[in-house]
């Protein structure tokens, strides 16, 4: 089939690998021209494991073009992969999607299937459908479907190309046909719904799971009040199949470009169709006060903040990526900062992005060098370098050896034999 994606962020562009990758002719467009530019050389704008060898591999099915045009005119399915940011009250600003659907609208000649793939409100599709129907220069006509995304960063041509569910909202059969054709060749249960059905199970999906981090957060402090400990409580929990064991994984927070927008998203459209989500305002203050929290178990350990050197192991909100929105680890370093604290930082795919937000801090090559005279050591990402390294080393490098773990990745029998003063999360 052909197909048209707008927009070459994390969703836009892993969509349309993949969906060349089985099989389908594909067009890529972004108003970056910068990014475009990149791609066509061959190079990726964002760090995606795989996404670069599937670019090669697909490259006869893959275009490029900074033109909405070339995403309409020639494709009988086009995907609206454009951000849609928070505004400062929460609502998220659909202003590109608007945009992008107006412009669509005019190069509209034959009969085509828009698919919403950003993550959008309940109703927004009407939107959009209302939107291209006033726009529009002939009678042509057209069906626009929701088929919200469930990429993790870090995981996300798996997660497209095998995915728990293919989520798809329609209207109409003949757009019913043409999705189910389009996802043929990927054998994962597909659900067809109504489109608001559709909008409503990607915020509630991603609602339910940022709930889920929270509970456990909220249940790790129970655990450090009591001297019980999270991750048996966890595992204790998860083997409940009607529970599961994943996603409770307590830490710091779940930061990332999902999460606390979506939360934000629909606690404000919820509260716009005349419903309190009370409970979802709680799991945000909750993911707030976890980062609080962590500074103030790191008070709580180092008594004065002012002057002391400060390592900090994982800036990225997760392993695996190098995307720093809303990751803990930026709250946690202005906090430091504020009070004083000299900061040395490393992260294996980060450190460029963060420098746009400090400047001021010291990156750092290895993490050796961040334990180099410092008086503590932070571990503010999960990722896997930093399981495997060498405590002993670390130890005879740190003035003061002291390990603060906002991810639980050490066992702490094991780290405080090495006679390190060692705070996890839930745990003693
Ligand atoms: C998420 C959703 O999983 C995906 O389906 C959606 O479409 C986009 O948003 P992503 O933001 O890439 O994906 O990351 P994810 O792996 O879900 O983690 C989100 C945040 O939750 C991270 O900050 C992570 O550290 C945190 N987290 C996750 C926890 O603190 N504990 C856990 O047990 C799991």
């Amino acid at each position: 089939m052909k197909v048209g994606i707008i927009g070459c962020g994390y969703v836009g562009l892993t969509t349309g690998v993949c969906l060349a990758e089985i099989g389908h002719s594909v067009v890529c467009v972004d108003s970056d021209e910068e990014k475009i530019k990149k791609l066509i050389s061959g190079k990726t704008p964002i760090f995606e494991p795989g996404i670069e060898e599937l670019i090669k591999k697909n490259k006869k099915r893959i275009k490029y073009s900074s033109s909405i045009k070339d995403a309409v005119v020639e494709n009988e399915i086009i995907f609206i992969a454009v951000g849609t940011p928070s505004n400062p009250d929460g609502s998220p600003d659909l202003s590109y999607v608007e945009n992008v659907a107006r412009e669509i609208a005019i190069y509209l000649t034959e009969y085509k299937v828009i698919v919403e793939k950003s993550t959008v409100p309940v109703e927004t599709a009407q939107w959009i459908k209302k939107t291209i129907q006033r726009y529009k220069k002939n009678n042509v006509e057209f069906d626009v479907v929701s088929n919200p995304e469930f990429l993790r960063e870090g995981s996300a041509i798996k997660d497209f190309l095998q995915p728990d569910r293919i989520v798809i909202g329609i209207e109409s059969e003949k757009a019913k046909k043409l999705m189910l054709k389009l996802y043929k060749k990927i054998k994962s249960p597909k659900i067809v719904v109504d489109t608001k059905s559709a909008e409503l199970i990607k915020h509630a999906s991603n609602s339910f799971l940022a709930t889920k981090i929270s509970f456990i957060n909220a249940v790790a402090n129970i655990c450090e009040l009591t001297g019980a400990d999270i991750e048996k409580v966890a595992l204790g929990m998860g083997l409940d199949k009607r529970i599961g064991r994943s996603f409770l994984n307590a830490g710091v927070g779940y930061g990332g470009s999902c999460f606390p927008k979506d939360v934000d998203a629909f606690i404000w459209i919820s509260e716009k169709l005349g419903y309190d989500f009370s409970l979802l305002k709680e799991v945000k203050i909750i993911n707030q006060r976890q980062k609080e929290l962590f500074i103030k178990k790191i008070e709580d350990t180092l008594w004065i903040i002012k002057d002391k050197t400060i390592g900090v192991l994982g800036l990225s909100f997760k392993p695996n990526t190098d995307d720093i929105r809303e990751a803990p680890s930026i709250y946690i370093i202005q906090s430091l900062k504020q009070k004083g604290a000299k900061i040395k930082a490393y992260d294996p795919k980060a450190i460029e992005k963060m420098k746009n937000i400090f400047k001021d801090i010291q990156y750092c090559k290895t993490p050796y060098e961040v334990a180099k005279s410092a008086d503590c050591l932070l571990i503010l990402t999960e990722w896997d370098e930093f399981k495997k390294l060498n405590l002993k080393k670390i130890k005879d490098l740190m003035n003061m050896p002291i390990i603060i773990d906002a991810r639980n990745i050490f066992d702490p029998q094991k780290v405080k034999s090495l006679s390190f003063i060692y705070k996890s999360i839930g745990r003693e």
